[in-house]
């Protein structure tokens, strides 16, 4: 949208701006429109659009394509376009879904039916060989479907819908009409939809047809509209999507915050706009109040209105404390409220120095990171907002603090929770170019997200080509104005695997190494200003629970031993990085396993990749427990592996490692000492113990008293299931989800380690299970299903909690075991204000 800066306004001081609050699912939505008393006078509503229907097309036959590029249809009159785009198709026989949604994650594994050319890369096995792409048309095309409910009122409102992402090309139709379009599978957008709604009556349907032919990304990317869609109705003189932009910053009286607010209208004669504002602080109280401003916008233009105004006693942003402040903007027009609009944001300062690493808030904080892909077992990239907070709980109780969100930006529901949990981000944009459709898509992103207090850099491009050549920095340099002039409080950053010193090394401000860690010093050296960190580092590859190499299955043991060439062992980068004042950090290439990119084994029936310290479903491996152990240095732990179950290998040495941070560690075999060590800092400890049956037992001692245990016993058959959740009190909105942990134990009570029984999954009450999985890499067993095989003692389920508040009962079942059971009592959502 083109601003009119011959319009724009400064107000001095004490005049605001706002975007929308930094709520999750329905509150997020709901916030626009319960603000206090004047709440039903605010014409801005903003409704979830999460209820679809769904259906495949097709992308080589145009009568399974539901008509879609039927000749003299489609293109040739506007509002006929395809027979499924047409507001009285019938859809009764499609299947409901519910987004976000990836139909990709349901589809069956498949092996392509052409191989690549040779050289190239196997586009199927780097997307995790689902039946999708070129070589299945029958699965490529998704079209979706949802009634709107369209009143008289509308008639005089602005509607639009806002897409955070579909993957991949789309095509929304409004009734029939093509109302917009969208090719990238990882920009947001909005299409305007006001021309072709029906008032009086009629139905109004938006269909949307979605393109998953072609990839963008080498990782599995999923199908469809995999990110929240809303629906906005607002006053025609309005604040316009992501049109507002709040830069605080403390200093010694407290903190300075710098707003402008665009307004836009749509109206035929100018408006006379009064623009009323209030900064809200953690608590909800008001911290400031603005001043009145008074603008005139002219028809049909965007003003902006520009102020700073003063916050006192700030409370700082940062990963131990992320304070929100929301800057709450009001429009008067004619004396009426014409639109209310928030922007969550953070007070804090960033700095990345070339001596002392990342400074936030002037004090260096060590990047704890782990890079991540949009994508979990049982739901593909269809993430519902509480297993986004999920993830970053676990990767929090590892001791991470922060996310490089690879290769592409992430959704708005991730920004927002790590707004709120205190996890730092790095957002990359998905394509290093400086095309039209690149630029726009970056400046897309840039106005959609900086206002997250999280964010700490903008990522410009991975491993490009031409990242060491004078074109690869003139179009960096390009993308790189475009982030001074829409944000220039953030540095940029790029993740090199070569060429650090010249062509886009000499453009950004923050330099990257993927793997190479031990090559840092020596770039240090030479260029002691420049800051640097790890922006890919580890990575080792292994199978959660195995402790031998079996090439034949596809198996690796989860020692920290094993990586690809290019890369090294946690243990290699860490104790570089953690000694080194002037390595910002790193991003452990991964936290989770995902789909696709199947390393070291990329061939079938490998479907995703090993590189997560987290497996598929958010389950540890081992080398989670040595971050653990070192990221969270004042939390004592020990760690042992492998487990103790190796009938038949009685007598026989079995490598025996800990992972802790106690001073020194005492292992013990059936109660006799194996002897006591000194734990080297950033390191682990390893034994060689003849296998006997019976208890191993790691003793963590720091100033000679005991401070942490493990244990690993020689256990027996599997006996039952133990099911344990995330939360018993989900919100019964229709969107909560529950973690599901299913784990076989021995009838001691012990988890069995290699058990691997068939586990049922039933729900009883308003409930659905909507995927499962088990964290196995080579397993081709349904996502979209009720029953999972456990893998090394552990299945997951993932429960969508529906919208009455009654009793859930969950239940898993397995032959020749006693089940396991848990209750949840869902709760009515109360809304935040
Ligand atoms: C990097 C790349 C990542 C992933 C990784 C595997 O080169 O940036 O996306 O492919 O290697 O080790």
């Amino acid at each position: 949208m083109q601003i009119s800066r011959r319009n724009a306004i400064v107000m001095g001081t004490l005049v605001g701006a706002s975007s929308l609050p930094a709520l999750a699912g329905a509150a997020r939505a709901a916030a626009a429109t319960a603000t206090g008393t004047e709440a039903d006078a605010s014409p801005r509503l903003v409704e979830r659009l999460a209820d679809w229907r769904f259906h495949l097309g097709h992308a080589n036959s145009i009568e399974k394509d539901f008509g879609f590029g039927r000749n003299q249809r489609t293109y040739a009159k506007a509002g006929v376009t395809a027979e499924a785009s047409a507001p009285d198709f019938n859809d009764s026989g499609w299947a409901p879904v519910m987004v976000p949604h990836d139909w990709a994650v349901a589809l069956p594994f498949a092996k392509p039916t052409t191989a690549p050319k040779k050289g190239d890369e196997d586009a199927s096995a780097a997307h995790g060989f689902k039946a999708i792409g070129r070589d299945f048309p029958e699965n490529s095309v998704g079209w979706y479907r949802t009634p709107i409910k369209i009143t008289a009122a509308d008639r005089d409102r602005l509607l639009w819908i806002e897409f955070d992402g579909v993957f991949r090309d789309c095509t929304v139709f409004v009734n029939g009409y093509v109302a917009g379009r969208n090719e990238s599978g990882y920009a947001p957008f909005s299409v305007p939809i006001g021309d072709f709604l029906d008032y009086d009556g009629g139905p109004n349907v938006i269909a949307v047809r979605v393109d998953a032919s072609l990839g963008e990304g080498w990782f599995y990317e999923g199908a469809g509209i995999y990110r929240h869609v809303d629906l906005v109705r607002a006053d025609k003189v309005h604040v316009p999507q992501w049109g507002s932009v709040v830069r605080a910053t403390p200093d010694a009286q407290g903190a300075s915050a710098d707003v402008v607010l665009e307004l836009r209208n749509e109206r035929k004669e100018p408006a006379e706009v009064v623009v009323r504002q209030q900064i809200l602080g953690p608590d909800g109280k008001i911290a400031a109040t603005l001043p009145e401003a008074r603008v005139t916008v002219p028809a049909g233009e965007t003003v902006e209105s520009k102020a700073q105004t003063r916050i006192s006693a700030p409370q700082l942003w940062s990963v131990e404390t992320p304070h929100l402040y929301r800057l709450r903007s009001e429009l008067i027009v004619e004396g009426r409220l014409a639109d209310r609009y928030e922007t969550s944001f953070g007070i804090r300062t960033i700095r990345f120095d070339g001596r002392r690493g990342f400074l936030l808030n002037e004090r260096p904080v060590k990047l704890l990171g782990t890079c991540n892909h949009q994508d979990h077992a049982g739901v593909g990239t269809g993430i519902p907002d509480a297993l986004h907070a999920w993830r970053i709980d676990q990767l929090q109780e590892m001791g991470s603090n922060a996310w490089r969100s690879a290769h592409n930006p992430p959704s708005t529901v991730l920004l927002d929770l790590c707004d709120a949990k205190g996890m730092m981000m790095i957002v990359e944009a998905r394509r290093n170019s400086s095309d039209p459709a690149a630029m726009d898509e970056l400046s897309r992103i840039l106005r959609r997200d900086r206002n997250h207090p999280s964010i700490i850099s903008w990522s410009l491009g991975n491993e490009e080509p031409q990242q060491g050549t004078a074109r690869g920095a003139r179009v960096t340099q390009v993308m790189q104005d475009l982030v001074r002039d829409l944000d220039p409080t953030r540095p940029t950053t790029f993740a090199f695997d070569n060429s650090w010193e010249i062509g886009v090394a000499k453009v950004v401000d923050v330099v990257g190494y993927n793997y190479r860690t031990d090559q840092i010093p020596d770039f240090k050296a030479k260029h002691p200003n420049v800051p640097v960190y790890g922006s890919e580092t580890g990575s080792t590859v292994s199978t959660r629970g195995a402790y031998a190499n079996d090439a034949a299955k596809h198996v690796v043991r989860a020692y920290d031993t094993e990586h690809p060439w290019w890369a090294s062992t946690a243990e290699e980068w860490w104790t570089i990085a953690a000694s080194r004042e002037d390595i910002a950090g790193g991003f452990i290439w991964t936290g989770f396993d995902y789909r696709g990119e199947p390393t070291p084994y990329p061939e079938w029936p490998s479907i995703s990749s090993y590189f997560g310290v987290l497996d598929t479903c958010g389950y540890p491996k081992d080398n989670f427990y040595y971050y653990r152990a070192w990221w969270r240095p004042d939390q004592p732990m020990v760690h042992l592996l492998p487990h103790w179950t190796w009938p038949g290998r009685e007598g026989q040495p079995v490598e025996v490692w800990v992972h802790g941070n106690c001073a020194e560690v005492e292992l013990l075999l059936n109660g006799r000492s194996l002897g006591c060590k000194e734990m080297p800092r950033n390191r682990h400890l390893a034994w060689n113990v003849p296998y006997a049956p019976g208890k191993l037992e790691a003793r963590g001692y720091n100033g000679g008293k005991r401070a942490a245990i493990d244990v690993r016993e020689t256990v027996g058959k599997p006996a039952t299931i133990e099911l344990t959740c995330d939360r018993r009190m989900p919100e019964a909105t229709g969107r909560d989800v529950v973690m599901i942990r299913a784990e076989v134990l021995d009838a001691k009570g012990r988890p069995v380690p290699d058990a691997a029984n068939l586990i049922r999954f039933t729900v009883e009450g308003d409930a659905k299970i909507i995927g499962v999985g088990n964290g196995d890499p080579t397993s081709l067993e349904a996502d979209f299903a009720s029953e999972r095989h456990a893998f090394a003692g552990l299945a997951q389920a993932i429960v969508r909690i529906g919208r009455s508040a009654g009793a859930i009962r969950i239940t898993a079942a397995a032959d020749d075991l006693e089940g396991g059971l848990v209750q949840l009592r869902p709760r009515r959502l109360q809304l935040q204000r």
